[in-house]
């Protein structure tokens, strides 16, 4: 008892140091230090204010500051959304709140690396301090800054139709979401100093919906000088769901339900204005039911960005320029299009048979505006490797290639094109995760499904050992090196952590690429990632003609709400 009583004394005197209160430009803050090893600690400072509440579909505004000291030791709201199961809303307008995690070692840190993170969740949900697993949100950063050196920041930012709502016009321009992205990025990098980060050394990295805004922030001219590098994990801004293609129908069908139709459009925007952002959020979900086989689940994920002539000046391929001097990481996971592929292809999880006509469906909805001609060709180009009798497995595994393909790994395969070509000196890397599947439930042979990389990036399976096994560790401990090396030189190999494995950058010549799983070895370095799919995607199929289809627009129209719960619920699982 003694002994351990005088244990506890010298572990409180070894500590690690910590930062106190901190001076911000809004006023002071102070957080809370964890311990995290012998002579390490963390200190964390949770829901730091980093512009006012916002104004409805109003760019964000500063925050008018506070006095006193504000404690920094809970989570704020996230910002307005429906739920998981998308019957009711959570949050709060008062939203636009970030958190900092900072290693501490014996000495105060300084000028350390600071990586900034944008969750993912479709643009329709998700938070900073996103699902919680055994009372330890998946985005906490605590052990990717102790293990890494660096400083984690996690933001919020507005969602769904108080975040995305948008005319196409300058009566309601949009991307309001991604303008508090940017007020965040824009805080650290003047108040980040303060707390030991080095304000040139900012890399921002995101996932899904992140990761396409990750891009965002890139290709807008608001970004020049603002951070260094960038990470986007599993989507783009050139992915098909990321920008919104009729943002006036749209808006037209969200005022329809809340009771804010007319005919003069500044008179229902006027209504929509004066309406309970509640109803609003409601009336921005999604309805998987409505498919009823006609469609795919792409088409529902509406509420995103849009060009706005002004954050987002033109198409994002055009905006490639804009790119040229941040360093630049970005890659999918093996099966990202998997649960998108389980919920346009349902047999492909079950015993049941996935015929060829399912998968030409699934093809008929992905090339809609192409028309037949797409879907024979895609097929053809799909089915190739398949023989005269082909396997279930294989023809299942087809299903989430081409969902996979089409809304993650090509647009992805382009970008890193892009950047490369465009690229004045910084780096570009390209990877390919594809640990085996941890989801109970699901076939032998899935693998990365869509967000699994999350939980090794931010240490889970060292925060929560129990539930996995070393393997995870090996594979946690080999994302974090590469991912905090990057963020400190923009080079993944070197920095403070070492890599089992030298990953070669991306050229204008050469597409190497890094398989990422627990068993990293000279051949994980590979080269051309499924480049026959990504030259029939980007020759062959954007050179066939465009068919239109109006009706087509209507089809996934009329609402009938509730019911099927499951299929939504599992819906917005995969779009975390
Ligand atoms: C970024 O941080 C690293 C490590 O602290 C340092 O070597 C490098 O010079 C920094 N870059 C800038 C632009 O300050
Ligand atoms: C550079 O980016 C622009 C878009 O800004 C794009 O049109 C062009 O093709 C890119 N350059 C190269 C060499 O790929
Ligand atoms: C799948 O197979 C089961 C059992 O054979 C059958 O009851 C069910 O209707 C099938 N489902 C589909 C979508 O074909
Ligand atoms: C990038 O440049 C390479 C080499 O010139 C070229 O083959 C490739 O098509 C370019 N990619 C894009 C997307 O422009
Ligand atoms: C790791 O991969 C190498 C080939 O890259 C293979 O020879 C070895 O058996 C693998 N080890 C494990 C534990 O899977």
């Amino acid at each position: 008892m003694m002994l351990l009583l005088l244990f506890g004394v010298w572990l409180n005197s070894a500590s690690a140091a910590n930062l106190g209160v901190v001076q911000t430009e809004g006023g002071q803050v102070e957080g809370q230090s964890h311990r995290m090893g012998l002579f390490s600690t963390v200190d964390v400072f949770k829901g730091i204010p980093f512009a006012d509440v916002p104004g409805k579909w109003e760019k964000p505004k500063p925050h008018p500051g506070w006095s006193g000291i504000l404690k920094a030791t809970k989570y704020r709201d996230r910002c307005l959304q429906v739920t998981l199961l998308q019957t009711k809303t959570q949050g709060s307008d008062d939203c636009l709140y970030l958190n900092i995690f900072v290693p501490q070692g014996r000495k105060l840190s300084t000028n350390l690396p600071v990586m900034v993170y944008l969750f993912g969740g479709a643009f329709l949900l998700g938070a900073s301090n996103d699902v919680a697993v055994l009372g330890n949100s998946l985005y906490d950063g605590k052990e990717m800054a102790d293990r890494g050196g660096v400083i984690v920041v996690t933001v919020n930012y507005r969602v769904g139709t108080m975040g995305f709502l948008s005319t196409g016009d300058g009566r309601l321009p949009g991307n309001y979401g991604l303008w508090d992205q940017h007020a965040a990025i824009s805080w650290v990098r003047r108040n980040i100093r303060a707390f030991g980060g080095n304000p040139d050394n900012v890399t921002i990295f995101g996932q899904s919906a992140g990761a396409a805004s990750v891009s965002f922030q890139m290709l807008s001219p608001y970004s020049k000088g603002l951070f260094r590098r960038a990470i986007s994990q599993g989507g783009v801004a050139l992915s098909p769901w990321a920008l919104q293609k009729n943002p006036m129908a749209l808006t037209k069908k969200i005022a329809r339900k809340v009771g804010c139709s007319r005919k003069d459009v500044d008179v229902m925007l006027t209504c929509l204005k004066m309406s309970d952002p509640v109803g609003l959020t409601l009336a921005g979900k999604i309805n998987v039911l409505l498919l009823l086989g006609k469609g795919v689940v792409m088409d529902l994920l509406q509420l995103a960005p849009v060009i706005d002539g002004d954050f987002i000046p033109d198409e994002p391929s055009q905006l490639f320029h804009n790119t040229a001097h941040f360093d630049y990481l970005a890659g999918v996971n093996s099966m990202d299009g998997h649960f998108f592929a389980g919920v346009d292809v349902p047999s492909i999880n079950k015993k049941n048979v996935t015929s060829v006509e399912q998968v030409e469906g699934l093809l008929a909805g992905l090339t809609k505006e192409k028309g037949n001609a797409a879907v024979s060709s895609a097929f053809g180009a799909y089915s190739s490797h398949w023989g005269s009798a082909p396997e279930q497995e294989v023809v299942k595994k087809t299903v989430v290639d081409i969902e996979t393909d089409f809304l993650f790994l090509v647009p992805t395969q382009i970008a890193l094109q892009l950047h490369a070509n465009n690229s004045s000196g910084a780096r570009t890397y390209s990877y390919l995760f594809d640990m085996k599947t941890r989801i109970p439930g699901f076939p032998h042979w899935v693998e990365a499904e869509h967000a699994e990389d999350l939980q090794y990036l931010f240490g889970k399976p060292f925060s929560i050992p129990l539930v996995y096994f070393p393997r995870h560790r090996d594979v946690s401990r080999y994302m974090i090196a590469y991912w905090t090396n990057f963020a400190r030189t923009g080079d993944p190999n070197t920095g403070n952590s070492r890599v089992p494995v030298l990953w070669p950058p991306f050229t204008k010549l050469h597409q190497p690429y890094l398989t990422i799983n627990h068993n990293i070895t000279k051949s994980s370095v590979r080269y051309d990632l499924r480049s026959d799919y990504v030259t029939y995607w980007t020759k062959t199929y954007s050179n066939l003609p465009s068919v239109r289809r109006e009706e087509e627009e209507e089809e996934v129209e009329e609402e009938e709400e509730d019911g099927g719960m499951n299929r939504e619920g599992k819906l917005i699982q995969l779009s975390v």
